[in-house]
Parts: C-alpha cells; structure tokens; sequence
C-alpha cells in the first residue's frame, strides 16, 4: 500500500505543505501515549523495523526506538562497530540481508549525503532518514515545526533564524525547507565561511551580526558547530565563536519574553549557547526532545499506511491497527 506520504520520508525538499501539516496533526493524538502509565498501543504490531545506525546519535535513535515501541512494532538496532559494515559489506548487502530477514521498515543515520536516497531506490521496505551527511534530517525539522507550533500557535509568519554552521547542518537544510513551505520567514546567521554560498536563492535573510539576528527573530534555532565535517580553517578558536556568535544571557537582554531558542542537540554548552540559555526561560530545547517521539510515531504511522485522521481512533487499539 503506498501511503500518503509514499514510500519513504528521505526529506522535507520531498514534501507538499500538506504532508508536512499531515505528520504534525497526526502527531498530536499521538503525544498522549507517551504520558500514560502504560505506553504502549497496538497500532503497528506484527511491523519489524530495522533502526540502521552508521553515525553516533542519542536522541534520534532512542527517540526512534521508544516511538518503535509504544506503536508495538518489533525493533532491531545495528550500529557500525557491531555489525558487518566494520568488515567492508556495503550499506545495500546489509539492508538485503536485513530484508532476506522479512523486515517492514528501516530507520537510516549514515555520514553521507545521500545515502538514504540510495537506500530506498534499491530495497522495497519504507527508508526513513534519520540524518545523512550534511543533505536533511526530517525528522528533527519536523519536530523542531511541532515545538514551533505548540508555543506559538502559528508557523506561518514568524520569524526564525537559524545561528550558526549551516554550512555543515542537515538540520539547517531541512528546517529551511519546512519552515519555507509553511510560509515563515527565515533567516540565517554564522561566520561567512560557515554559509553555503548564495544561500539566499533559497529564499533566506543573511545576518552577519547575531546581534541583528536576535532582535529579527520570533525564535532562533541554535546549531553545534559540526567539528566532525570540518576539514580545517572554518573558525579561529571555539573561544572566538562564542565571543562572536555565541546566544548568551546578555544578548538576549532586551529581547521579548516569548522568544524561542531552539537546539537540536547535543549542545556544546559555553561555545553556540550558555547555559543559562539552555537552561533559561526562553528555551524549549527538552520539549522538542518530547515532541520528538510522537513526531517518529507519527511518520512510522503513515508510512506503514496509516490515515491521519485515523490516528484518534488507532491508538484506542481495536480496529486501530495499520494493514
Ligand atoms: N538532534 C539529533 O540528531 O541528535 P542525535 O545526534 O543525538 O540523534
């Protein structure tokens, strides 16, 4: 059955304003399973899903296999020091010997771009990419819209502006996407060597000053500095980072209350963000994580052929379960 987001979710680029508003509403019921006593609903029992992860992570992936299972799916988790990948097989004998196994789905975090694209050409199961290089990470622009949406109200409109290494963020990449498609503005700040250059065909406001960036915005995205994908020569010191481009208490001094800071995580506290931010009123940097697991669930729904507006009703159990 194709579903209605079609066979895989490799990007935000891929999908209509609709589909994006889709996976949101049909998170929302979907948010409840996670505060009872007993999380767990029947929607996907009997769906074996392979969460294939060739790159570190700590909150997609747990996030991912939490979503996993309260939906009762049956999860396997690989990752690249335990598995074959460390002796020379490649990512697509893997994924056919999973799929020799009868897998439903796989959950796909690899370091380069493009690689569940690839994926999901060359194996029938629904890929879900759970961040590829510096190409996308839907999931996590999906999450961050959600955490947007709750405290706002509202995507359309705002003002957002994503600080610092777009250059290397497929954070970045799929937030621009989503956020543009829900018609907000957009606007990104970093170091000239830490922009993609002409970034502003995409349609985004380029601030130099995080200063101007601040007072601009409705709600910044705060991003790490992606020291694993940088060669060399990006920035002087991390030490100068902060002093230029850091979201401190002090430069958040005059702006409103109801600013947001978002962070995708992990923080490298006292370099892109104090902790008195993290930690401060105007952030809703745990709340994504939460809204991270019923966002995941969201995406497993559909992807397996679930109806959105269904959603209510499947996580009840009973006739809930998807085909
Ligand atoms: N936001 C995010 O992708 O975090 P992890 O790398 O810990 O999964």
């Amino acid at each position: 059955m194709v579903s209605s987001l079609g066979k895989d979710l490799v990007g935000i680029e891929d999908l209509t304003a609709q589909q994006i508003l889709s996976i949101l509403n049909t998170a929302e019921p979907f948010k409840e399973i996670s505060e009872r006593r007993i999380k767990k609903v029947p929607v996907l029992r009997g769906k074996t899903i392979v969460n294939l992860f060739l790159e570190p992570s700590t909150r997609t992936r747990i996030s991912f296999e939490f979503a996993e299972k309260r939906l009762s799916a049956d999860t396997v988790n690989i990752n690249a020091t335990g598995s074959s990948v460390v002796k020379g097989e490649t990512l697509v004998d893997t994924a056919r010997n999973l799929e020799a196994m009868r897998i439903d789905m796989v959950v796909i975090r690899h370091g380069s771009s493009g690689a569940a694209r690839f994926l999901a050409e060359r194996i029938p199961s629904n890929v879900i990419n759970a961040g590829d290089g510096a190409h996308e990470h839907p999931t996590q622009a999906l999450l961050d819209l959600l955490t947007i949406r709750d405290q706002k109200g509202k995507i359309e409109g705002l003002k957002v502006c994503i600080i610092g290494d777009i250059l290397h963020s497929r954070v970045a990449r799929s937030n621009i996407f989503g956020l543009l498609k829900l018609d907000a503005e957009v606007g990104v700040c970093g170091p000239m060597t830490l922009l993609p250059q002409g970034i502003e065909v995409l349609g985004v406001k380029v601030f130099r000053r995080v200063e101007e960036a601040i007072e601009w915005a409705d709600v910044l995205n705060v991003l790490r500095l992606q020291l694993e994908r940088m060669k060399s020569g990006f920035i002087p010191s991390l030490r100068e980072y902060n002093r230029f481009y850091g979201v401190s208490t002090a430069r958040l001094e005059r702006a409103p209350r109801d600013l947001l800071v978002l962070h995708p995580g992990p923080m490298n506290r006292g370099v892109e963000i104090d902790s008195a931010v993290a930690d401060g009123p105007h952030s809703v940097i745990l709340k994504q994580v939460t809204n991270g697991v019923a966002i995941r669930m969201a995406v497993l729904y559909l992807l397996a052929g679930g109806a959105p507006e269904l959603a209510e009703a499947a996580k009840q159990g009973g006739e809930g379960e998807v085909p």
